[in-house]
């Protein structure tokens, strides 16, 4: 069978409009996916939306609607984002969907059945905020809530619990013995202390303190509640059934990637892998946990007024289409650290990669190419595999599937724009124009070519972030628009007129440039 990948996001809450820092993550996963287009046939990709729990239910009693018309209100925010983002995600799910409520509940009678699940009074400090009870370790010195800060409320209830603690020390082992586990591998140990105080986790709620969730089949008092209804979305969606799990499950699952932000990170590699052990199913291959975006350095909060939404982005640069925003996001942090976005940075930013380095060089040489050559490659221009362009170009393509299989989002771009830098450096080193005014011809062809096979390249190796302008680029060099990476091998470029003089047009115009400034004023 052919190789596979799934990838998955974390499923927003939908209490209000996407940020950028809901953007940033289902950026990643698109980049993250549409690489692995490039080199694989089967190729899945979920994201989705929680819309379970007491958050949304009192949010919507105060807008004086059902929370399921608050949701679908909602849901449709997230969802025209991500279509303004281009994320291609092959998938949406939503926790209020039918097949998903119907699977979530055979999956705890299952676990109930088991002995997995037991019915317990409890008495804890339950923050509404977190929508979990907290462990009064984890509060703030003041006993707050470390994220919400505010007083969690002590709250006795009698709810069904699951076992975890049954499978601490396998889930331990599994994480001890799979190094690829846990991205970025600095946050194992961290993970490991947590196990260590592990207790049973309650996942159920009375009906009289949550009812917006999915009911319990066997016990009409209580309501499933967050982690198990919200983390088997990665089962229910590509049809996991308990007894006969559908086709689609059978080729994709284990899990190849849950890309999740750092905050969540404990309860997918522990509650979820508990919850996976004891239904009997594969576990994950590996959780990787990306940083947080501020923004100006601060944290995004609706109490600061600092919330910003992708949208807001891409209407204030009167940006075409996402792809420098997208270009920005995914180069925004180092693996698993945090990243910022601010204005400012965002401009410089794209300015110098996207602008200057890759669409200048792009639009200087297609220029020279109808200048001196009339637009036309011809056979005897194409250089040898082996020169020293070429060889960067494969080492670059080499590093960037590195970088990929690590989860390096950002450090791949880099690669993209040094090898834009190197070529920049080799047009001014060898300045075709001088070699054309002297006649030699031949070594400004050749030279030519190098640049314009460089930039196909580029293109291919560019288009998991930014889609747009990777087209134009291969359509500007009458290119095949194709991106796998089989396309990937030095003299790929067709030969013959490619190069239109009417077709040269820049790739990316430099925000603030007059024509980006006219085109704001609608002139
Ligand atoms: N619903 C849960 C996830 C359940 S997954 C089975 C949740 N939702 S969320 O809407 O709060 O967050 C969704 C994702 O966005 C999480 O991975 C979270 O880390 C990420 N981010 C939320 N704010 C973020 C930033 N400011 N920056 C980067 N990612 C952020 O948690």
């Amino acid at each position: 069978m052919s190789e596979k990948f799934y990838l998955t996001t974390a499923i927003d809450y939908v209490n209000g409009a996407p940020h950028i820092g809901h953007a940033y993550e289902k950026i990643l996963s698109d980049v993250i996916i549409r690489h692995k287009r490039q080199l694989l046939d089967n190729v899945f990709f979920l994201t989705g939306t929680d819309e379970h729990g007491i958050k949304i239910q009192k949010t919507a009693a105060s807008k004086g609607i059902s929370p399921k018309e608050f949701c679908d209100e909602n849901f449709s925010k997230f969802e025209s984002a991500w279509k303004e983002l281009e994320i291609s995600y092959d998938k949406i799910i939503r926790t209020t969907d039918e097949q998903h409520k119907r699977t979530v509940q055979k999956i705890f009678s299952k676990m109930l059945q088991k002995g997995d699940i037991y019915k317990h009074s409890y008495t804890g400090l339950y923050c509404s905020g977190c929508e979990s009870f907290l462990n009064p370790k984890d509060l703030t010195e003041d006993g707050l809530c470390p994220d919400h800060l505010v007083k969690p409320e002590e709250v006795t209830e009698e709810n069904y619990f699951f076992k975890l603690s049954k499978y601490k020390d396998k889930i331990a082992e599994y994480i001890k013995s799979h190094s690829d586990f846990i991205i970025p591998s600095s946050r194992v140990n961290e993970l490991l202390n947590q196990l260590e105080n592990i207790e049973d986790i309650s996942v159920s709620r009375t009906k009289a303190s949550v009812q917006w969730g999915i009911n319990v089949v066997e016990d009409d008092s209580q309501t499933i509640y967050v982690w198990i209804d919200a983390l088997s979305n990665y089962i229910t969606a590509i049809g996991y059934d308990i007894d006969n799990p559908d086709e689609l499950f059978k080729s994709l699952w284990p899990v190849d990637v849950h890309v999740i932000g750092k905050d969540i990170i404990k309860f997918h590699s522990i509650y979820w892998i508990g919850i996976l052990m004891s239904l009997e199913i594969p576990l994950p291959k590996s959780i990787f946990a990306h940083g947080w975006i501020t923004i100006n350095q601060s944290k995004m909060s609706k109490s600061i007024g600092n919330v910003i939404s992708p949208h807001d982005v891409i209407k204030s640069f009167n940006l075409e289409n996402p792809d420098a925003f997208r270009y920005y996001m995914a180069s925004a942090a180092q693996l698993g650290k945090d990243g910022n976005y601010s204005d400012e940075e965002f401009k410089e930013k794209v300015n110098a990669d996207l602008a200057n380095n890759i669409g200048n060089l792009l639009n200087r040489t297609l220029n020279m190419a109808v200048k001196y050559f009339d637009g036309e490659i011809k056979p005897e221009f194409v250089t040898d595999s082996k020169c020293k362009i070429a060889i960067m170009a494969e080492n670059t393509k080499n590093q960037i599937k590195d970088a990929f299989n690590k989860f390096e989002i950002a450090e791949a771009a880099s690669y993209i724009v040094t090898f834009a830098d190197s070529v920049n450096k080799y047009v001014t080193e060898n300045a075709p124009w001088t070699l054309a005014k002297e006649g030699k011809t031949d070594e400004c062809a050749k030279v030519i070519y190098n640049v314009l096979e460089s930039m196909r390249h580029i293109a291919i190796m560019l288009y998991p972030y930014c889609p747009n302008i990777s087209t134009d680029i291969l359509k500007q060099l009458s290119s095949e628009i194709d991106f796998k990476y089989d396309n990937l091998y030095w003299g790929g470029l067709k030969t013959g007129k490619i190069v239109q003089k009417d077709n040269i047009k820049p790739v990316f115009l430099r925000l603030d440039s007059d024509f980006a400034e006219n085109k704001k004023k609608g002139q």
